[in-house]
């Protein structure tokens, strides 16, 4: 977990510095998990401009990209305050920018200014939308939503990480909220990709498999006041969770 020290030390060391003075003004430190094992897919332009092609990320999920975003999507009402806790490269911001429509505020968030700056220029036409760089398991006191959207992040983190973004999510869903968890899942035994998908993830992804032993709604402290629906797609290789906020706020009175 970024410590305020680590913050700090990287605001003044300018390891987030930065030419646009918006992105530059609003400082996160990047995590070690994502400089040591993701350097590569999200720190670097070269991995930006790989990956970040909407028939690049259909590969990457098997065909399934098209299919998972409109499971997302669906989630979401138009019109409403919505968060997507990290930038996803392909077209997903654009298309819930879209869903949630001029009349809802679309917000944006990613440890890296350099996907910050990118999908910014995905969004420029969206004013309901803004992008700024935050850590999504520090997401202070902006707020509350209607729908978070968590749209394969959980994979990539370490599970202490998975742990204060799901409290950390559910603690900002305003009354009647909702948040909404794309990502792996254990597929079924004798899945012909099983054995696929476990060499990326010991290659490439190695946080990635802790979402095949256990259920999303483990690493939520607190599960009162939600009901939870789970689906899963393509022989249970991906899931989507949702949390479903029921209790009432308190009475001021
Ligand atoms: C959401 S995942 C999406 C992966 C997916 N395979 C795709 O197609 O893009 C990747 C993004 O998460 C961001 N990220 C990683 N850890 C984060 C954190 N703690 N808070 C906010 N963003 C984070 C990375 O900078 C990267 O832009």
């Amino acid at each position: 977990m970024p410590t305020d020290d680590a913050i700090a030390r990287a605001a003044h060391s300018g390891a987030c510095d930065h030419g646009d003075p918006a992105v530059r003004s609003d400082i996160a430190a990047i995590p070690d998990y994502l400089s040591d094992t993701y350097h590569w897919a999200y720190l670097s332009p070269v991995g930006r401009a790989i990956f970040d092609h909407p028939l690049v990320v259909h590969g990457i999920l098997w065909g399934n990209y098209s299919r998972l975003m409109r499971a997302a999507l669906q989630e979401v009402a138009p019109g409403g305050r919505v968060l997507q806790t990290a930038c996803v490269y392909g077209h997903f911001s654009v298309r819930l920018a879209e869903r949630v429509g001029p009349d809802g505020q679309l917000d944006v968030i990613d440890v890296a200014p350099i996907q910050v700056e990118h999908c910014r220029r995905k969004l420029a036409r969206f004013p309901q939308a803004e992008v700024r760089v935050a850590d999504a398991s520090r997401l202070g006191d902006r707020g509350p939503y209607d729908t978070i959207v968590c749209f394969f992040l959980l994979h990539e983190v370490p599970d202490e990480y998975k742990t204060t973004i799901v409290d950390g999510i559910l603690a900002r869903l305003g009354p009647g909220g909702r948040a909404v968890f794309v990502d792996y899942h254990g597929p079924i035994r004798h899945h012909p990709l099983r054995p696929v998908m476990k060499v990326v993830f010991d290659l490439l992804e190695p946080f990635a498999e802790r979402l095949w032993a256990r259920d999303i709604s483990s690493y939520a402290s607190r599960t009162a006041g939600f009901t939870l629906r789970k689906e899963t797609f393509f022989g249970g290789l991906y899931q989507k969770v949702v949390f479903d906020r029921t209790d009432q706020p308190a009475d001021p009175s």
